[in-house]
């Protein structure tokens, strides 16, 4: 068994290291108190590659594997998790489902802009009712011929109002449940699409969440996902992808945390000595590192089922599920050990903190990942 990374892996993680150090740590602060959206740090990070890092190049991708993109994906997330999670959505929710399902024409009109960055795209599946029980959607695409009608309400969606391309899932026919569900590719500025108020967060409070309403608005049938009926699957399959790259955000907020936490202890003193001389401090650090190694294995073990052309549905789900819950403690103990600092914004712990939270959250809740595990066990 091979666990080192290859030439290429290793210059693509130190590009995205040195990334978020010159380009990210400053001024994230201010972005999570403003709520400010990193504008130009997207941009540059389009420049760099990293907003479609494994699409085939001749759709303006990188054509990288997805190890390298969770290489990425956690060096951005130990600084700015508010900045990753727009890598992740347009990597693995947007472009990834195009490039797998799409047709040539929706590539050529809507990936190849997606995957070079010169525009972002949103991933529009949860609802006010319907966020883990994915086939009651009640937003419908009712079938007029040669377009849907769609109608009706999207909630929590990353990239809300900065996204130019939205693959939103709705219901064409309820009495065929999952298998009445379509995807469908959603411009902005199409008529009757709006996009609803912006919500006030606990973390990654520089990203861009919104809901977002369908009123009447006409969809042709040439921006269909996929066959008819495809569309929970396609969620479905999708999301197996994401769930890879928040495992690797989660990663990252715990293994940013960590390295702060670390550095403190090395330089804080108490009772005459570095609080890291105290085993109580020690301990901590030995458990996070622990951990946090357990879930980097993980993650790669998922990125790589998945580059091995393996069923990764499982893989996802436990990594998603461990480095969300290890992100989450390790945090809490990174402000701990900060004592006082950590309670207060200059020390960076306690954005980690409030961000790690949503990786148990979003792209299925940790209870949505146990069904997928346990099922998935049990299946044998
Ligand atoms: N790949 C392909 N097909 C799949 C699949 C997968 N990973 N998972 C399920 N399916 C198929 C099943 O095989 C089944 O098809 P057949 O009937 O043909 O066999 C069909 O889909 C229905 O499957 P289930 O009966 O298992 O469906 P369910 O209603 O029990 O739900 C679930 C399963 C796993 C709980 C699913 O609803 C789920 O994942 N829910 C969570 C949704 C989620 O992650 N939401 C997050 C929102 S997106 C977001 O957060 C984005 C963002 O902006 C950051």
């Amino acid at each position: 068994m091979d666990f080192s990374l290859s030439e290429e892996q290793l210059m693509i993680q130190e590009a995205a290291r040195d990334f978020a150090q010159n380009e990210l740590l400053p001024g994230v602060i201010e972005r999570d108190d403003a709520q400010k959206f990193p504008t130009e740090q997207v941009k540059k990070m389009g420049e760099l590659g990293f907003m479609g890092m494994m699409v085939d190049p001749k759709y303006g991708g990188s054509g990288l594997d997805t190890v390298s993109y969770a290489l990425v994906m956690e060096e951005l997330s130990k600084i700015d998790a508010s900045a990753s999670v727009v890598v992740s959505v347009n990597n693995s929710l947007v472009c990834w489902g195009l490039e797998a399902y799409g047709s040539e024409a929706q590539k050529q009109k809507y990936l190849t802009r997606l995957a070079t960055g010169e525009i972002i795209g949103a991933f529009c599946l949860s609802e006010p009712e319907a966020g883990s029980d994915a086939t009651s959607q009640k937003t419908t695409a009712i079938d007029k011929g040669d377009h849907y009608i769609l109608n009706g309400t999207k909630n929590w969606i990353t990239n809300g109002s900065t996204a130019e391309v939205y693959l939103v899932i709705a219901q064409t026919d309820r009495e065929k449940g999952h298998k009445g569900i379509n995807a469908l590719i959603v411009e902005k500025g199409m008529e009757g699409f709006e996009i609803g108020p912006k919500e006030n967060k606990l973390g990654i409070r520089g990203s861009d969440t919104h809901s977002l309403n369908f009123n009447d608005v006409k969809i042709p049938k040439e921006n269909r996902i996929g066959d008819d009926g495809f569309g929970f699957k396609f969620a479905m399959k999708t999301l197996s992808g994401g769930r890879i790259g928040i495992a690797a955000q989660a990663l990252g907020i715990a293994a940013g945390a960590y390295e702060l936490a670390k550095k403190y202890s090395k330089e804080r003193k108490a009772f005459g000595t570095e609080i890291a001389n105290h085993q109580a401090i020690a301990f901590k650090l030995a458990d996070m590192h622990t951990q946090i190694e357990a879930a980097r294995l993980l993650v790669y073990k998922a990125a790589n089922d998945k580059d091995n052309g393996g069923n990764y549905d499982l893989s996802s789900a436990m990594a998603k599920l461990y480095a969300s819950q290890v992100a989450m403690e390790t945090t809490v103990e990174a402000v701990q050990i900060h004592g006082g600092n950590g309670f207060v914004k200059d020390y960076h712990v306690e954005r980690l903190m409030r961000d790690a939270k949503i990786t148990q959250i979003y792209e299925g809740t940790s209870e949505i990942q146990k069904i997928v595990i346990s099922r998935s066990i049990l299946r044998d």
